[in-house]
């Protein structure tokens, strides 16, 4: 069967324990080398991931490209406004013709729906580069860097503050899945949709959403957040103002567990979000966290194309 990776649940909890250790030994073995050398075993040699961008894109753009070319593949990029999409060739067609061209798809789009029915027509593996509903990539990077960087990810402590959005979903889903809680600090009114908890919370794992980020990040091993306004969304003085008692501040930092690891999926906006004492101190793990997208996206691909887990 085709396997997809549209949100983490569709690996689970051991193919992604198996993501990350893959990615700390296939980054060990090949640490020195120029990074668009290929891996030593070139484990996708002679396939070909296409990506298809209809939102922008730094991270997961230049990050599946480097990882594809370090399993020993190739990678084309279709972008929203160029490709004949733009033109409105059906996403079903669009699966149907890439499915006899490429080794697998990886879409960054606005609606969860049209990654779900791009799976549903392809007969290639179609990875979630980014939806409005959920960024499973990500957290994958996000998950690998803390670990890297010593913390047991089975009963830690996160904390979120900010919009209650995409890249939350899938930290939520990962604690469901890896056994961690969230304490979500969030205004009212922004809040995420509430099926990632309640799974989560089937699984184990403690969810909870207060008014107060002090309370939020209170002894918390994680301290994570990300733009008030993703893209899409209109700019809005109102959230702006309902999120500025959510900024990531040293003080705030300083209410977490001491040693806390700080997380921000990038792009960042500085004294929005979080201030730059937070994002560029000791605590912050971001340039590690943004390198890995390169070694989580390479486990990615291995599991989708059969090679892992
Ligand atoms: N974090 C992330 O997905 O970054 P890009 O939007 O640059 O891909
Ligand atoms: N929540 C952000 C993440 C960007 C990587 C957005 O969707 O714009």
């Amino acid at each position: 069967m085709t396997k997809h990776f549209l949100n983490l649940s569709d690996a689970g909890g051991d193919a992604i324990a198996a993501m990350i250790a893959d990615a700390i030994d296939r980054k060990a073995a090949r640490a020195g080398k120029p990074k668009g050398a290929a891996d030593a075993d070139t484990p996708l040699a002679g396939h070909t991931l296409a990506m298809i961008f209809e939102k922008n894109s730094t991270r997961t753009r230049v990050s599946f490209d480097m990882a594809i070319r370090q399993l020993g593949g190739t990678s084309l990029i279709l972008d929203g406004a160029t490709s004949q999409l733009g033109r409105g060739e059906s996403i079903a067609d669009t699966a149907r013709v890439l499915s006899r061209m490429v080794d697998a798809i990886m879409i960054r789009t606005d609606d969860h729906a049209k990654v779900e029915e791009m799976a549903h027509y392809a007969t290639v593996p179609v990875i979630n580069g980014l939806t409005d509903l959920s960024h499973p990539c990500q957290i994958v990077a996000d998950l690998l860097t803390v670990v890297e960087h010593g913390l047991a990810l089975p009963g830690s402590q996160w904390a979120w503050l900010g919009d209650g959005n995409n890249v939350l979903h899938s930290i939520v889903e990962a604690a469901g899945l890896m056994r961690f809680d969230v304490r979500m600090g969030i205004p009212h009114g922004y809040d995420p949709d509430p099926g990632f908890a309640d799974a989560a919370r089937a699984a184990g794992s403690t969810i909870t959403l207060t008014r107060d980020a002090a309370e939020a990040v209170a002894g918390a091993d994680v301290v994570v957040t990300d733009t008030w306004i993703s893209m899409g969304q209109a700019h809005a003085d109102e959230k702006l103002a309902a999120m500025m008692p959510f900024q990531v501040t040293s003080d705030l930092m300083r209410q977490a567990k001491p040693g806390a690891r700080f997380l921000h999926c990038l792009p960042a906006h500085r004294g929005e979000e979080v201030v730059d004492a937070v994002i560029d101190g000791p605590q912050s793990l971001i340039w590690d966290e943004a390198e890995n997208r390169i070694h989580g996206q390479k486990s990615v691909l291995l599991w989708a194309l059969g090679r892992l887990g």
